[in-house]
Formats: C-alpha cells, structure tokens, sequence
C-alpha cells in the first residue's frame, strides 16, 4: 500500500484526539547553545543557538509532530528534553517533575520513562550483540525482572513489533533497515515508557517501508498508551501521525497548531511556505493547479540570527517591524499559537506597518505547479539558490525518492568546528547507550558497517536505504 495512503488510513479512522488531555512534558524559555571556542586558551567567541527559546507541552496520549528546515534545532531539542544534553536555559517538567537540572544518577530511574528512537537503524544497534542482547539491555541495566523472565518479554516485544521470537539470537546485520527499526523501537518499549521522543524514526527508510514503520508506531501507541514526539522534516508523515505540529525555525517555534488548523490554514508565512510545497494528498484536488512558495537564499546562521523575526530575510511580508522587534508566540486562534507580525488570514499584528522590506521583497517566489514541472522536466535549476533547502527539503518525497538526510545544520559550520554535530550525534548514541546502558553499542557506533540488508539472507524488506545518518 502506498504509504500516505496507509498512514491516512491509520490515523484519520483511529487517532484519539487529545484535545485538552493532563500535560505530560512541558517545556518554558528552553535554550541550548553550543559555545564556539577558539585559541590556545579555548576562550569562548561566540555561540550556536541552536535552540534558542521555546514552550510547548505535550499531553499524555498525543503525539506532538515537530517539523522544520535543517539545522532549525528539532535534534538539538529533542536530546535536550529528554535530557541526554543539558540544557543552557529554561525549564522541563516531566509528568510534575522539574527535571532540568537533574544529575545523572537522578536521572537514571526516568529512563525507564522517558525513550527516544533514533533515525539511524544502522549507527543505533551494537552489531556484536544479538537481538535478543540488544532489546533485553533495559532490563539488566535498569535490574528489572519481567514476569516470566527476561527471554519471554524479548520474544513477547519482538513479536509486538512484527518480528519473529526467533530472531532472539540474531545479529544486527542479518537484518534491513526496516527490520532494525522496529528492533529499535522494541527496545525503546521495552520498560513501558510514557514519552516516546522519535527524531526522524522513517527518514532512513525506504519509501514503502516508512508506511509500515509508522503504522507500527501508531499501533503501538493506541495498544500502550504511548506519547510520542516525532521529529520530522516529512511534512507528508508528520501530517499523519500528529495531533498538532510545532513548526520550527532557526531554534525558535513559529507556531503551533492542532493538524487540521495548520494544514488547512496556516497562520504563520513560514509554515505556508512549507505547506506549499507538500504535495495534496486528495486526488480530487490534485488536478487544480496550484502556486508554491519558493523561499530564496539560505537559512541564516543560528550564530549571528537575525534581529527581529529570524525569517525577516527570507519573508516577502516583512516590514520594518519584523526587522527590529522579536514577535512572540500567541494564541491567535483557540489552540493555535503564532510568532508573526502580519500573520495569516488574520487581523495585521503591526498595521500601521505596511512598508515591505525591500529584501523581503526578492525573499521569495510564487511559482505555479506547472512551472516547476516544466523546469523539472528540463533539468533547469529553480528559481534561487535557497529553493532546494527551502521548499524541496519539506516537501514529501516522490513515490520512488526515498527520503535522505541533508548533512548537518548549515549554520554552524562557518565557525563551530566542522566535526561537532557529528560529535554530538556519536556523543548522544553514548548517552543513550548509558541511558538504556549499552555503552558499547555507541563506542562501536563507527565499526565498518554491515552490508545492505537488501542483500542479506533473512531480509524480507528489499530495497532498504542506508542511512546517512549524522
Ligand atoms: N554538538 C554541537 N556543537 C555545535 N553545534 C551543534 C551541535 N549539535 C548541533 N549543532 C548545531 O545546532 C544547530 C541545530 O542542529 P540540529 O541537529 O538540532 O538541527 P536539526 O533541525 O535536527 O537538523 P536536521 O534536520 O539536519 O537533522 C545546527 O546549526 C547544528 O550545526
Ligand atoms: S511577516 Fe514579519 S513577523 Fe511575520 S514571519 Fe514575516 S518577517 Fe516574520
Ligand atoms: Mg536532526
């Protein structure tokens, strides 16, 4: 089945909606700033606010989709809130609990709680430890004893999520992307979390596999009484699998909405840009013809963020005000909150403002579905050299482009040390791996890799996409 197809099928007919449900996380004025040091004396000469700001909460139950360019700070935030990074700034609580500051041995009793799965089916799983090993680590390392011993409940959370109880004293290689994630998600499961925070749990995969991958999730989540955050630059998936989106830029949220209200009428210009270029789902309106946004230039860099609005650059309404004053997230509809001066299909923020920036001017295009076709077909470049990154990073991939993962955030490249994100992303696998303790896994995570699953014996999913990774 084509996996919007059955994705839509699972969560337009089974998805609870959570409306005003117990908040499970919350998170107030969160930042997280990578320092820049340089010289002998490694003083510090700057900063990469990667996230620089943010509230949200999450309500048990619900699954909060978090959405945004590379670069834009969605890992960054999702580590930190889980706290495999430590905050630089602000205020998380988990289920009542302030768990800011927490040390790591105050720590170690909320893993049990709080799991997160990561995009790399490959990079995550010890490739010397069996299945059996790998999903059963959480319960030697938290010293839980299952009812009926810790085999049965590996076998029991191999079958959960679509595997065979045999595949226990498999290694990972024997097994395809898709394979291994759902291996990953068992051992995420496996001590009965209440958050789940997924960063771009299907990205690595191949196309028709994602769709099996986020029902499983979904299933899960309905069986288990899960929470999820997933973290995703698919706007087609995390249409599916939210209850309400968070959109991000530049370390900041630019709004926050339930699926619908942001789908149907996005508010902030940023989120209409993106909305723009995912393709419509319904076949009855695919045939009209429609316009995409296409933003020009690069995303600033998270070092030296723009004054005011960070997308005052890139924004065709930006005035002066968007220029010199930071507009705050507020609830303009019931449920829908947006940082914008002169939002959407809503009464101006700044009326007296009415000057375009004349930067915002050239910030983007408006360019019909046919005109991009034709460019397409002819192999022409679009239309300024930010349109790929911009729009064609958000925009659903093609039903035979699997998705790939950009190589990190552009921003901090120019003065942070070329390494750190992928420093950071080893540095995470580590934590985890103490988290759910399994440093062995993480200090392994650059061993040559095993072949393509698609070649492997005991491969059922052909076609798996090696990951990038981080
Ligand atoms: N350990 C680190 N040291 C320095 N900079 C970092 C580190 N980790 C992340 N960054 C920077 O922080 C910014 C946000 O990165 P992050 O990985 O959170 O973005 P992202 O939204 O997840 O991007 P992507 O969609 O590419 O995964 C980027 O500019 C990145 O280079
Ligand atoms: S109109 Fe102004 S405040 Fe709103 S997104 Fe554009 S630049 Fe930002
Ligand atoms: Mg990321």
């Amino acid at each position: 089945m084509d996996r919007r197809d059955c994705a839509e099928a699972v969560s337009e007919t089974t998805k609870p909606q959570s409306a005003d449900g117990e908040v499970l996380l919350r998170v107030e004025g969160l930042t997280k700033h990578f320092p820049i040091k340089k010289g002998i004396l490694q003083r510090q000469v700057g900063a990469v606010k990667a996230v620089d700001g943010i509230d949200f909460e999450v309500r048990k139950g619900e699954t909060l989709g978090v959405v945004g360019e590379s670069g834009c700070g969605k890992s960054t935030m999702g580590r930190v809130v889980t706290r495999l990074q430590d905050p630089t700034g602000g205020k998380i609580t988990f289920d009542g609990r302030d768990i800011t500051r927490l040390s790591t041995g105050q720590l170690r009793p909320l893993r049990r709680d709080i799991q997160m799965i990561f995009q790399d089916p490959y990079g995550s799983l010890n490739p010397r430890h069996t299945i059996g090993s790998i999903v059963s680590a959480p319960f030697r390392l938290q010293g839980v004893e299952p009812e009926g011993g810790v085999k049965k409940e590996v076998q029991r959370l191999l079958e959960l999520v679509g595997l065979s109880p045999e595949h226990y004293n498999r290694y990972p290689h024997e097994f395809s992307g898709g394979q291994r994630q759902r291996i990953g998600i068992a051992r995420a499961l496996a001590l009965k979390p209440k958050l789940v925070v997924a960063d771009e749990p299907v990205s690595a995969l191949d196309v028709s596999i994602q769709a099996q991958v986020v029902n499983l999730m979904d299933d899960l989540q309905q069986e288990l009484g899960l929470t999820y955050v997933i973290i995703a630059h698919d706007l087609s998936v995390v249409r599916h699998v939210s209850d309400r989106i968070a959109v991000m830029y530049l370390g900041k949220i630019v709004e926050l909405a339930d699926r619908t209200s942001l789908y149907e009428a996005p508010m902030h210009p940023y989120t209409k840009a993106l909305m723009s270029a995912v393709p419509v789902p319904d076949p009855k309106r695919r045939g009209q013809k429609n316009e995409r946004i296409l933003l020009r230039g690069d995303v600033p860099s998270p070092i030296a963020p723009p004054s005011g609005c960070r997308f005052h650059t890139r924004c065709w309404k930006a005035t002066q005000i968007c220029a010199t004053t930071e507009p705050q997230l507020v609830e303009l509809r019931p449920g829908q909150r947006v940082a914008c001066h002169h939002p959407e299909n809503f009464a101006d923020q700044a009326p007296g403002d009415t000057v375009l920036l004349s930067v915002a001017q050239e910030a983007s295009a408006l360019v019909p579905d046919a005109v991009l076709e034709e460019s397409a077909q002819t192999g022409e470049a679009q239309t300024g050299p930010g349109a790929k990154t911009s729009t064609g990073k958000a925009a659903a991939p093609k039903a035979d482009a699997p998705v790939e993962e950009p190589a990190g955030g552009e921003g901090a490249a120019t003065d942070a040390p070329a390494a750190e994100p992928a420093a950071a992303a080893e540095e995470t696998a580590r934590e985890v791996a103490a988290g759910s303790e399994e440093p062995a896994a993480a200090a392994e995570a650059d061993e040559p890799e095993a072949p393509k699953a698609s070649q492997e014996p005991g491969s059922e999913e052909s076609g798996s996409q090696e990951s990038t990774g981080k």
